[in-house]
Formats: C-alpha cells, sequence, structure tokens
C-alpha cells in the first residue's frame, strides 16, 4: 500500500464511545495522516437507528453492519460491545483479512481463540487495548513492553462504578444500597448496575489480562468471581480499624509448587472480589471511579499503571492509539504482536488458591474462649499471622488474620467458627491483599 492510499475504517458502533472515536478521527486528521503514513478515512458507521445520531455525519450512517465490513475497508472499529452481533462481524472482517479494533471486553473474554485464530489465518491485526482500563495502556505493556519478562502477578482495580462506591463507602461509613443508589443518582452506576456490581465486568477484563501475562488462554468461565453487594458497612469499619481499606479486585497469579523432590509445577489462579489491602499499598489510593493495575514481574520488579477507566473520551483514546498501530502496520504491509498463548498452564480451581483471610468475631469473654477459636484454625492446618482481642461489659471482639492456606480450607474454617456457641457474631469476613503473606 502506498503512502498517498487511505486507510479506509468502518466504524461498528456509535454511543458513547464511537461518537468520541468519529470526533477524534475528524479533529486529528492532519497529525493521524503523519502519524500513519497515509490519510485515515472513516468510510462507514453501522448503528441501529440513524436518526438517534445527529452528532455525526448522516451520510456516513448505514444500518448495514455486513455491507459495511464487506466493502472495501482495511480496518474494521468495533465499539457495540456484547457478544452478538459483534462476534459475528469480527470473525467475518478478520477472515476477509481486514485488520479489527475493538473495545468489547465480553468478547474477548469468551471467544478470543476464534477471534485469534482467524486473524491469524488471514494476517489481519487484532487490537483491544480499550477493552481493560480504558485509556490506560495496560495491554500493549503485558504483552510488548514486558515480552521479555516473566510477570508473576496482576492485581487491579478495573471497575470505576464499584470503585466509587467503595470509596464513598469508605468516606461516609455508608452501607452498600444507599451507597449504590447515590452512585445511580450521580451517573456513576448503570441503570441496570449487575455486571459491573456482581463482578461480570471485572472477570471479563481479568481473563483478558491474566491470558495476555502468562501466555495461556484464560476465559471468564475460568474466572472465581464475586461482586461487592455483600460488602457491608462493619466490613469497611472493620478494615479501616486495622489500617486497611476495601477495594474490588481482580487478580491473577502463577501459582508455583514445589514437589518434595524439588520439581515444580505451575498454574494460573484468577479471581475476582473484595479484599482488605494496607492503606499504604498504592492501591488503596485509588480513589472515585479511577481504574490501577499494580503488575510485578521478575526482573522489572512492581509497576502500577493508573487512569481512567471509562467514559467515552478516555476509551476512544485507547481506540485511536490501536487504530494508529494497525493503520501503520498496514501501510508497511505489516503486521504487529499476535496473541501468544503457548505456556497453556492449567487454571488453578479456587479451593485449591492460596489466599489469606481476616475475621471480626464478637465473643464470649471468658477462659478457654480464644483456645477454643484457635483450635479450629489449627484443625484445618490455618496459620494465624494475628490476633486482637478488645474486652467489652460481657464479650469481646476479636479480630484474627490468617497466613496464606488454601481457601477452601479458609472457608472450612470461617464455617465452623460460626457455629461455635462461644461467637456470639462473625461481625466481618473478607480476603486480605497486597501484604506479606
Ligand atoms: N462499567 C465499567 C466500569 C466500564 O464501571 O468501570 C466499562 O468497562
Amino acid at each position: 500500500m502506498s503512502g498517498d492510499e487511505p486507510i479506509k475504517v468502518a466504524l461498528l458502533g456509535c454511543g458513547t464511545v464511537g461518537t468520541e472515536v468519529v470526533r477524534l478521527l475528524t479533529d486529528q486528521a492532519g497529525d493521524l495522516t503523519a502519524r500513519v503514513g497515509a490519510p485515515v478515512e472513516l468510510t462507514g458507521i453501522a448503528v441501529r437507528r440513524p436518526n438517534k445520531h445527529r452528532e455525526v455525519p448522516e451520510e456516513l450512517l448505514t444500518t448495514d453492519a455486513v455491507a459495511l465490513v464487506d466493502s472495501d475497508v482495511d480496518v474494521v472499529v468495533e465499539v457495540i460491545g456484547g457478544i452478538e452481533p459483534a462476534r459475528t462481524l469480527l470473525l467475518r472482517a478478520l477472515r476477509a483479512g481486514k485488520s479489527v479494533v475493538t473495545a468489547n471486553k465480553a468478547l474477548l473474554a469468551e471467544h478470543s481463540a476464534e477471534l485469534s485464530e482467524a486473524a491469524d489465518a488471514s494476517g489481519a491485526d487484532l487490537y483491544f487495548e480499550a477493552a481493560v482500563a480504558g485509556a490506560i495502556p495496560l495491554l500493549r505493556p503485558l504483552r510488548e513492553s514486558l515480552a521479555g519478562d516473566r510477570i508473576t502477578r496482576v492485581m487491579g482495580i478495573v471497575n470505576g462504578t464499584t470503585n466509587f462506591i467503595l470509596s464513598a463507602m469508605d468516606s461516609t461509613g455508608a452501607g452498600y444500597s444507599e451507597t449504590l443508589e447515590e452512585a445511580s443518582r450521580l451517573g456513576y452506576a448503570e441503570a441496570d448496575p449487575t455486571a459491573d456490581v456482581d463482578g461480570y465486568d471485572a472477570a471479563s477484563k481479568a481473563a483478558i489480562l491474566a491470558s495476555l501475562a502468562f501466555h495461556t488462554r484464560v476465559t471468564a468461565s475460568d474466572v472465581h468471581r464475586e461482586g461487592i453487594s455483600a460488602v457491608s458497612a462493619a466490613d469497611i469499619a472493620a478494615a479501616k480499624g486495622l489500617g486497611r481499606t476495601v477495594k474490588l479486585l481482580a487478580i491473577c497469579e502463577r501459582v508455583t509448587d514445589t514437589a518434595q523432590d524439588g520439581s515444580t509445577t505451575e498454574s494460573v489462579a484468577v479471581r475476582v472480589h473484595p479484599a482488605m489491602i494496607p492503606r499504604s499499598h498504592p492501591l488503596a489510593g485509588v480513589g472515585g471511579a479511577f481504574n490501577a493495575v499494580f503488575v510485578e514481574a521478575d526482573a522489572a520488579g512492581e509497576m502500577m499503571f493508573y487512569g481512567q477507566g471509562a467514559g467515552g473520551a478516555p476509551t476512544a483514546s485507547a481506540v485511536l492509539g490501536d487504530l494508529v498501530a494497525v493503520a501503520r502496520n498496514r501501510v508497511v504491509s505489516g503486521r504487529g504482536p499476535r496473541e501468544s498463548a503457548y505456556a497453556a498452564l492449567p487454571v488453578r480451581p479456587m479451593g485449591q488458591t492460596p489466599t489469606r483471610y481476616h475475621l471480626s468475631l464478637d465473643v464470649a469473654d471468658r477462659a478457654g474462649v480464644l483456645a477454643q477459636v484457635a483450635a479450629v484454625f489449627a484443625e484445618h492446618d490455618v496459620s494465624i499471622a494475628a490476633v486482637r482481642q478488645q474486652g467489652r461489659v460481657d464479650d469481646a471482639s476479636l479480630v484474627i488474620v490468617t497466613h496464606a492456606a488454601p481457601e477452601a480450607a479458609l472457608r472450612s474454617t470461617v464455617d465452623k467458627i460460626g457455629g461455635l456457641p462461644v461467637v456470639r457474631e462473625v461481625v466481618s469476613v473478607m480476603r486480605v491483599e497486597g501484604e506479606e503473606q
């Protein structure tokens, strides 16, 4: 392709992100031409209801997405979201050798294998920086900048809605339901907040992050998922009392087991759940609707990526970055880095994943109570890291933090402790992250 010929782009979807993509393509046309080495020409925008899109050029709008994908375009940009019709349209584009830029985390978390295979078969690019953490350059650093290193852990706040709610609960002391209502009123939570508050959005992102970090295919169904609806004001208060705060974390880690003969086996554990982290941890300071991802690699050490994880313009920024990259590749008839799943590490079930727990209990204050509680931990081979007891009039508040142990052992321990006659109430149970094991 010569530098005079335009790179023709089809846009599928024109909601908040698509509208910003069109604006940036128009406003920055001159700069984009210089950066790509050829003009970037938007040839069509597929939408369901053309009369709803007055802010983009009317002559570009079409309701026939298939015809637009099949037309003479080089790149298809997809910002429709959801599985269908996005999956069918993108497979069609890739099979025809057209490069794809997508922001569709749900699609990638379920169907990255067939999308990558289609891209490989035709030699097309498949870029998706906007699918995780909006504007934050994160996937390219994992896929390219850290390609020579060994990533051990990726832990992040990848959902702005839940971070807004948990940050507000931390600062006001209010409960979950009233804070969710406030978030909806302020426009930080969708009318149906299920995908965010139940952790589905974060789980899709965790699958994408784990796949890139560990060169292993991980899908959303491999991710252990818990949302924030069970986080109570008591949990937040317990965290505060211990110098911690509660965050919904997406945690992707490499777990190494060493056998008695010294041989090692590796697996990956991927989970989304609320957890207490120390207020001194870099992720604790990430407030409001912001996202941040903490990455640990053998040679590079610790890194944090921080910024706006949602919204039209921030997400469009990531889409445009990918668009420039794939357009450049087409100008030089090349192809960017492709997906790599060569390591094919097994995904470890949550029950076998090492975690740490915090427990806050109201117990009777008399001789032998601590011993009874400690015996349950010992019975399940769970080691206690710290205990704090505060006496009151006729009972006591007991706070216990464990060392790392398999999740299943910790759950059984908590269940049994909750049934002890000396335990009056289990005030708070939450995992602890971001500290020494
Ligand atoms: N709904 C997401 C959030 C943004 O609250 O962060 C899109 O993934």
